[in-house]
């Protein structure tokens, strides 16, 4: 079984992010899962709090997760032509302390996504993870783009992807980055 760790770069009840990850979830290839991750519970990076009591029980979790997973599928916003804060936050907490890096991103193939209600689906937030995850050693898988543009059509209310052919570049997607972990 191959296991990837799913994170959505949006904390938000609507997220459409989420909503895109759910369905990379969905159409998981066989022999293959998406294991949905949480930013939620992780606190603004402070280097007094680092200092005073260590690393916080939801990051030291999410870096486990990460750790012992094949892949990991970040699925971003894009903010003001950039990487949201909080996502950034989220990362930038995983990479701590530096000794541990190589543990939890070292080699790791890592698939970005992303949602937008405009029509450029995020290419600018995903540029931007490029020179994260490389100084994180990271291994980013560099064949496939997911840029879900219009997001507030492309999901119905109950953040379904009902268009077939989006569902379908959703599935490929996945199935790329699943054969690409599994092939290395
Ligand atoms: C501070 C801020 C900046 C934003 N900047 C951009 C942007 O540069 N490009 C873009 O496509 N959308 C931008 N948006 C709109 C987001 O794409 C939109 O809020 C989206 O729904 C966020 O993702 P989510 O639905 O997963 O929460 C911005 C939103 C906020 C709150």
């Amino acid at each position: 079984m191959t296991t990837i760790v799913g994170i959505s770069g949006s904390v938000r009840s609507g997220s459409f992010n989420a909503a895109l990850l759910r369905v990379a979830a969905a159409e998981c290839p066989p022999d293959a899962v998406i294991r949905i991750e949480s930013i939620a519970a992780i606190p603004l990076y402070n280097g007094d709090e680092e200092a005073a009591r260590g690393i916080p029980a939801a990051v030291a979790r999410l870096k486990d997760a990460i750790a012992a997973a094949d892949g990991l599928l970040l699925v971003t916003p894009e903010y003001n032509n950039s990487i949201p804060g909080v996502a950034k936050n989220a990362i930038d907490w995983l990479s701590r302390p530096p000794a541990d890096i190589a543990r939890v991103f070292g080699g790791k193939p890592v698939a970005v996504a992303g949602a937008s209600p405009g029509g450029f689906g995020t290419i600018l937030s995903q540029n931007a993870w490029l020179p994260v995850f490389k100084t994180l050693g990271a291994d980013l898988w560099p064949g496939g783009r997911l840029l879900v543009s219009r997001a507030a059509s492309a999901f119905d209310a109950s953040g379904e992807m009902k268009d077939a052919a989006a569902r379908d570049n959703v599935r490929k997607f996945v199935a790329g980055f699943v054969a690409y972990v599994r092939g290395r």
